[in-house]
This record gives structure tokens, sequence and C-alpha cells, in this order.
């Protein structure tokens, strides 16, 4: 089908108009053990079932089905800056980690449908592990090494882990981070406690292990060597992971993700959005505690047969630890990547470097550059453009599609960018634009709306929050009156050629270099100050990371306000409270003290207000404010 079309309006046609057909060919781009006998099945909306009666494994699809062809080409590139190690797997060499790695799980006790949680750094076991759960069907839950002891808990408590994968610790800039401690004390804090942790120990960090409980991963891999461990096919439904993800309330989601869907919604972007072809190298910047990291640097390119370079350091630090910003554009050179994934901040970070660093380097392997995850702002997109060369291809989606909902499908028609556009709708997304109070469908070109998709959701999706159909529903398919639709609580505009344009969060999420942070959470952590009487967390608009929160508090003794060394010692703790329970970048970039906050008569909290009026911006209509005055006190203290 997609070969005989030559324009993207008409295979962006036939996926919506013939899904069935659409998605059956796609389907034949991975390896199934059973055939499916229903594309898609949506008898109960909005819960869609793809590639029904279908068997399948994910491990066997991105490491298994390349040993006849690519066994010994590199699968994982993993390079550190931090340590200075560089060190690749070929398939063949993955295959037998792997399987390692699924012995010593299953030695745990982990079975098909169990969840294993895996809190690592950058490193190569952390894609082991996912890679040897994908094998024996059990469920991962990454959760991203930034995170500390009070995040990590709650999402221990909801996902219930049998057993928890970890290292002794990460580093960053240089500095060791040690994890175990913070790990020890959230399996403290949840009343779930898991049956065995088993640990990589990199000697970066001390490491008490507790008898009985704790495995050195060094340990099981000897006893299991020679491992072989078959793949478990599994019904295209089975749960593959679930990965957490912040929305209005404190509570984080699980966003839940299933096998075969996931797998051909893969293979599909590799080929028509990222143009990736087997035997090239992919390099994506991101961390594999986030949705790009399990999409696209472990599952994506090795299901395409790529080799996926894992970096773990910052953008501007070279191999030796020293400053570095060409660390990057280095990598390329070396291994020939062709497709590079990144978001804007990183970008706006090496913009700031030496710009010979940009022609030092023989890129011209590279065909595009894709950036994603927050807004990619015009002065950005210029110079990165103008300095590679290449296409720079902006792409919108969400931890709950799993890949890009809105860019250019690169592999299928090499259509324009437009500067401040992600693009247009991804094949099998029907995205319209509705009213947010109405529910009206918003037609013209520049009006105004929020961003939805209708049903059904196409492979890859977000299957539910884990254990919490009714949260699906309410939370995505409810909040715009009158319609069920997935909201993706975006606001949005399309042009007359059908490109959109993101305008920002329509709750109370905020994007702080590139990491999706839930404001709610940041305020349940500092509401757990003995002093903090009420707090508001907004997101303000900054230069370098897009935005930063920015905490307003009203103190219990509204005496110490006035005390500038008590304020500035409250500020210190808050801080330091929120790196305790959400990890440092959740940390507010200033805590201001108010005597107020701004609320409705009924007594709701004006975020938007708050937020517009730290960025200088009109506040609108005030009228149900209950004193406008307090505005006036948040605009003194910015
Ligand atoms: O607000 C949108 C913003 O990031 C949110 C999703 O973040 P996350 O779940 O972490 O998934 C990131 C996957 C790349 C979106 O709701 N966002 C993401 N990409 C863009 C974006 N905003 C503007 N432009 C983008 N390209």
């Amino acid at each position: 089908m997609q070969n005989t079309l030559t324009n993207y309006s008409d295979f962006y046609r036939q996926s919506v108009e013939q899904p069935d057909a659409f998605w059956a060919e796609q389907a034949q781009l991975i390896d199934w053990h059973q055939p499916f006998s229903r594309v898609c099945n949506d008898d109960n909306p909005p819960f869609v079932r793809w590639f029904e009666g279908g068997k399948t494994n994910l491990c066997h699809n991105a490491v298994d089905r390349h040993l006849a062809a690519r066994a010994e080409q590199a699968a994982l590139i993993c390079v550190s800056s931090e340590t200075g190690q560089e060190k690749i797997y070929s398939f063949k060499a993955l295959h037998q980690e792997v399987q390692r790695m699924a012995a010593s799980l299953q030695a745990l006790g982990v079975q098909q449908g169990d969840r294993v949680l895996i809190y690592m750094p950058m490193m190569a076991e952390a894609a082991f592990a996912m890679l040897a759960c994908a094998r024996l069907g059990a469920i991962h839950c990454v959760v991203f090494g930034g995170f500390a002891s009070g995040s990590l808990a709650s999402r221990i408590e909801d996902a219930t882990p049998k057993v928890i994968v970890s290292a002794d610790g990460g580093s960053r800039g240089g500095k060791a981070l040690a994890y175990k401690p913070l790990l020890d004390e959230a399996i403290r804090l949840s009343s779930h406690k898991p049956q065995a942790l088993l640990l990589a120990d990199r000697g970066l960090a001390p490491m008490a292990l507790v008898a009985g409980r704790d495995h050195l991963w060094s340990d099981l891999r000897e006893q299991h060597l020679d491992a072989q461990v078959a793949c478990a096919w599994l019904d295209a439904a089975a749960v593959s992971y679930t990965i957490y993800t912040s929305g209005t309330t404190g509570k984080p989601k699980g966003v839940q993700r299933d096998t075969g869907g996931y797998a051909v919604a893969l293979a599909a972007s590799l080929k028509h959005i990222f143009d990736g072809r087997a035997g090239e190298t992919f390099f994506s910047t991101s961390d594999i505690g986030w949705v790009v990291g399990h999409s696209y640097i472990v599952y994506g390119p090795l299901i395409a047969g790529m080799s996926s370079i894992m970096y773990e350091g910052l953008p501007t630090q070279g191999m030796d630890g020293k400053p570095n910003g060409g660390i990057w554009w280095q990598l390329v050179e070396k291994y020939r990547v062709t497709v590079m994934f990144s978001a804007p901040t990183a970008v706006r970070v090496l913009k700031k470097q030496d710009p010979a660093l940009l022609t030092k380097y023989d890129l011209s392997s590279l065909r595009a550059l894709f950036l994603a995850g927050e807004p990619l702002d015009e002065p950005t997109a210029r110079w990165i453009s103008e300095g590679l060369k290449v296409p720079i291809i902006d792409n919108y989606w969400q931890t709950e599609s799993g890949w890009p909902i809105l860019t250019i499908a690169n592999g299928v028609e090499k259509k324009p960018s437009k500067f401040g556009s992600p693009g247009v709708p991804m094949y099998g997304y029907k995205v319209k634009l509705m009213h947010e109070t109405s529910g009206e469908e918003l037609t013209q070109p520049g009006e105004k709306g929020v961003l939805v998709i209708e049903s059904p959701t196409p492979p890859g999706f977000m299957q539910t929050v884990w254990q919490d159909d009714a949260r699906f529903i309410n939370t995505y398919w409810k909040s715009i009156a009158g319609k069920t639709v997935y909201n993706t609580f975006d606001w949005g505009i399309r042009d007359a050629d059908g490109y959109y344009f993101i305008l920002g969060r329509t709750d109370d999420v905020i994007n702080v270099a590139g990491h999706r942070l839930g404001t709610r959470e940041i305020e349940e952590s500092i509401s757990g100050h003995a002093q903090v009487a009420e707090v508001a967390v907004v997101g303000v608009a900054d230069a370098l990371k897009g935005q930063v929160a920015m905490a307003f508090v009203v103190l219990k003794d509204a005496s110490l306000m006035a005390d500038e060394a008590a304020s500035l010692k409250l500020e210190g703790e808050i801080m330091k409270r929120v790196d305790g329970d959400l990890g440092a970048l959740a940390r507010p970039a200033r805590v201001r003290f108010v005597s107020a906050l701004p609320k409705t008569r009924s007594g709701k909290l004006l975020r938007r207000a708050i937020q517009a009026v730290c960025e200088d911006r009109d506040t609108g209509d005030l009228t149900s404010m209950e004193d406008p005055a307090v505005l006036q006190q948040i605009r003194e203290r910015m």
C-alpha cells in the first residue's frame, strides 16, 4: 500500500478510512508467532484491542529475529561521559545478556504478568532488564533515576512489583548519585514490599545489601552465563509495561501499554516517520525513564534492526569528564548516526557552546534531527537547522500515545516543515480541535481549541490507566462536554494548510527542560512542611528550560515573612523537601512568601492568574476573584 502511494495525504486518508487494511499491512513489519484474526476490536470504546488473536513478543522482535541477518552488528552502543566507558553489544551479545537477566529474574520468582520495577541510570543493564521482562511476559515499570524516594514510593505502591532492578548509583556532571539509599527509603515508605532486589554495582556509591532480599547482578549473571530462556508468546493485548506520568492530581497515572500494537506502531514509525533503516545508527539523547527512551532508545530502533546509542552524561561533557560541547557530534561522526532524536532544551544548551563545534565533525551521515517533548522555539530551530543543514523535525506526542501524534512523516513524503509547528496528524490519529466547554468542533483555520483524538486510538496508544479503567475514562475521555474523545490537555490551532501549532497545556502540568511535571505533586510535597499553610506552584516561561516551577507560599506564622533570615532558611528547607520527595528536577526555581493566594469567591485557586502575573501577561477577567489585591503582592515579589 504505502509503496504505491507517493503523497502523505493519501497515506493518511487510507489509515483513517480503511484502518483494518492499513494496519494489517503495517503489522507485516514485525514477526508474529501466531497471526491475528481481527485487526481492530473497538466493540467497547474507548478501549481498543489491536491484532486480536495474534501472538508475538517484543524481545523477539527487538533481538532474536535479527540474529539470522545481523548477529555481529552493534545493537546497543553504551557511551558514558560520566564513567568514561564505551561498550558495544552486538545483537548476539545482547541476546545472551538478556537471557542471563531473564534467567536471573526467573530465579528471583518473576513470572508472566508479574511487575518488575526498574530504577536505573543510563546503563546497559537497564535495557537488558526491560528486554528480559518483555521476553518473560513480565510487566516492566521504569522509574526515572532522577526521581527521589517519595515519587519512587508512590510508584512502588501502585505497581506492586515482585522484584526491583536497580544499581548502586548514577552520576551527573561527574558527581556520583547514590540510588540505593533512595530506593531503601522508598521501600520503607511504601506499604508494598518487593520480594527481591537485583542490583548492579558500578562502584560509584557504597551499597548496603539486605541479606536474603538483595542480590547482586554480577553473582546472578555468573550463575546464568549459559542461560537459554525462550520468548513467551504473548497475546497482542498482553500488557508490556506501565510508565507513570503526571496529571492534574497529585497521584501519578500508570500509563499501560500492550504488546502487539506497540511493536507494530514502533516498527511503522521507524519506517514512515523516522526513515531509519536496518544496519544504521539511531541516537536518542533521552533517558529510559521517559517514554522517548522506551520507544526510541530501546524498542523502536532495535525492532528496526538499527544500532541504538544509549548515552549517559551531559551534552557538554567529554569522555574524559572535561567540558566538551561537541560530544554528541563526536558520537554522530564516530557511529555514522543517521537519525538523531533530542529535545529543544538540549539544543538551547548546545547553542551556548562554540559554534565551531558544529563544523568540527563529519556529520554527513545524519539525515534528520527530531525534536520533541516541549515547544520548539523558532530561534533554536533556525540555529540548529542552519548548523546541521539537515531537516529539523519537530514532533508532538505524549507518554500516553507512545509515538508521534503530529509531525512530518519523513519516510512517506518529505513535506516541508513550518517553524513553530510540529506538523500534521500522523496516520491512524483522528485529531480534532474542540471548544473547551461547549465541545463544539472548531473547523476554521486559526481557531484555538483543545486538541483531542477520536476513538479508536491507533496501535501503541495507552490501553488504560494501570488498575484504574474508571480513571482512564473519566480523566481522558469525559472531560469535554457531551463528547467521548481523548483529551490531550494541550491547546492547539490549525492553519489553512492543516499544520497544527501547540499552545501549551490546559491543565496544571508543566514542562521543565522537556520533563513533564505535575504542579500538584510539588504542592503536596511543599504542603508537608510544618510551617506551610497554603501553596500554589505554577510554571513560568524560562529562556533555557522552557518553563521553571515557581512556588508561592502562605506561612502559618505570617510574621516570619518579614524576617529575611527566616525566609531564606525556609526557602532552603522547602527546596530540600522537594528534592527529597520528588527529586531535584521538580525543585522550584524560587519560593516566594505571600500573605494570601488569589482565589475565586468559591475558594478555587487561580493558578493561571498567578502564572500570567509572573510572565507579565494580561491576567484576563478577574471578576470572579475574591481579592485582586493579592496579585499585586505576587507581582512585587517576583
Ligand atoms: O504539552 C505537550 C508537550 O509535552 C507533553 C507530553 O509530555 P510527555 O508525556 O513527557 O511526552 C513527551 C513525548 C515526546 C504534551 O502534552 N509536548 C510534547 N511534544 C511537544 C510538546 N509541546 C509542543 N511541541 C512538541 N513537539
